[in-house]
């Protein structure tokens, strides 16, 4: 079998260099294709599947939600699923309101004019700044991408949207350009995922907590890929000993259905008014009721346990691929999100592990990113790493 990408042979639009090989069927931690040919999950379809495939509960979940027959009602009307879990997300973290929405990159948004309304109320027009910073990742719209630090995602759309930035991760910078009077918000991702799986610096972030703080700008955390179990703590700014002014969640909210999140306090949302954003689809009863499940399972202390346990077996493993391969680079992460510096092209290793029967992903040119379903056993996770090592070559 070859998993040389081959150009586009389809109508959708080209924005992606897919592998050839067509996915008919998942089950627990592997996908197959037609064929009957395997592979190892190390993506869950970039962060998303954290209770891997054909899951018995998530389906019980999803026939309870269709049998009711509400698919769908708009966000006019009132149903549970999503005031359940809304008040599930309260009483699990800092904050009071919860914002329903579809993606990452729509929750980044709607945080973004949460922050600019407050801002405006706080301070007139002039408050109407957020900086993100280098190495960030926030999504693919107008909003979001001039949040986002990579030249060939930003510069075919200049102009950008206005009055976003990218700073240094640097408090001086940061002590420079942060500004009580022009400064409505700072974006961070605590643990940068597309960024090349960064951990932030705990001092860095509890700095940045406080100047903010001070200067009375909102902090937003980016959690869409780092948060919800994934690096051993159900909220990865709980490792980090801070709280945020809005969050944002989405990927495995309801285990790949289509569902985003922003999390706030009172303090912003109060800012906020009938009217003054909205989206069609989000909350829905169906994905809200699913997306209870993986909430229950995904806080569970167990599941959180079995993350930060595994995880660090798992870094240990990586880190003594490191000693023995001139190949790899760097080992960075945290619970069941790594990322691997390496000497070849990242694309390179990635097909040869889909040779080996892996699924992996990149975070730019040179850096591979792991990120298997949270469920996947300490045996499976020896086996990926070991098709990772060959892969790695
Ligand atoms: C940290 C972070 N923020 C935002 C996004 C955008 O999410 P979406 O692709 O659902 O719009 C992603 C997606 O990879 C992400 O990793």
């Amino acid at each position: 079998m070859t998993v040389a990408t081959d150009p586009v042979t389809d109508v959708l639009l080209g924005l992606y260099r897919r592998a050839p090989m067509e996915l008919v069927r998942a089950d627990g931690v592997r996908l197959y294709d037609a064929e009957g040919q395997e592979w190892l999950d190390f993506a869950a379809g970039i962060a998303v599947n954290a209770l891997g495939y054909n899951d018995a509960g998530v389906k019980q979940a999803m026939l309870e939600a269709l049998e009711t027959g509400l698919v769908h009602v708009s966000n006019l009307f009132r149903t549970a699923p999503g005031e359940r879990l809304a008040d599930k997300l309260v009483a699990a973290s800092f904050a009071d309101r919860v914002f329903f929405c579809n993606s990452g990159a729509e929750a980044n948004e709607g945080a973004f004019k949460m922050a600019r309304k407050w801002g405006k109320l706080e301070g007139g027009v002039a408050k109407h700044e957020i900086l993100s910073l280098r190495g960030a990742f926030h999504g693919r719209l107008f909003g979001t991408v001039a949040a986002t630090d990579r030249p060939q995602y930003r510069n075919p759309f200049r102009p950008l949207a206005g009055g976003i930035h990218i700073h240094e991760r640097d408090m001086t910078e940061l002590a420079r350009v942060i500004s009580d009077e022009t400064t409505c918000a700072v974006i961070l991702e605590p643990v940068q995922g597309e960024g090349g799986v960064r951990v932030l610096d705990t001092g860095f972030v509890r700095e940045l907590r406080a100047l903010t703080a001070e200067r009375n700008v909102l902090l937003i955390l980016d959690e869409i890929q780092c948060g919800y179990g994934r690096t051993g703590t159900f909220f990865a700014y709980e490792q980090f000993g801070i709280t945020p002014d809005l969050l944002t969640l989405a990927k495995p909210m309801a285990n790949g259905l289509p569902m985003g999140a922003v999390l706030l306090t009172q303090r912003v949302g109060d800012a906020m008014q009938p009217g003054d954003h909205g989206t069609t689809f989000g909350g829905g009863p169906l994905v809200a009721h699913v997306a209870n499940h993986v909430f229950d399972r995904l806080s569970d202390a167990k599941m959180l346990a079995h993350v930060a346990k595994e995880g660090k077996w798992l870094g240990e493993q990586l880190l003594a691929i490191k000693k023995r391969s001139p190949k790899v680079r760097a080992v960075r992460g945290r619970g069941f999100m790594w990322g691997i510096d390496v000497t070849d092209p990242a694309k390179a290793v990635v097909a040869r592990a889909l040779d080996q029967g892996l699924m992996i992903v990149s975070a730019g040119d040179h850096t591979l990113r792991l990120l298997p379903p949270l469920v996947m056993t300490r045996a499976d996770l020896r086996i990926g790493v070991e098709k990772l090592e060959a892969a790695i070559g």
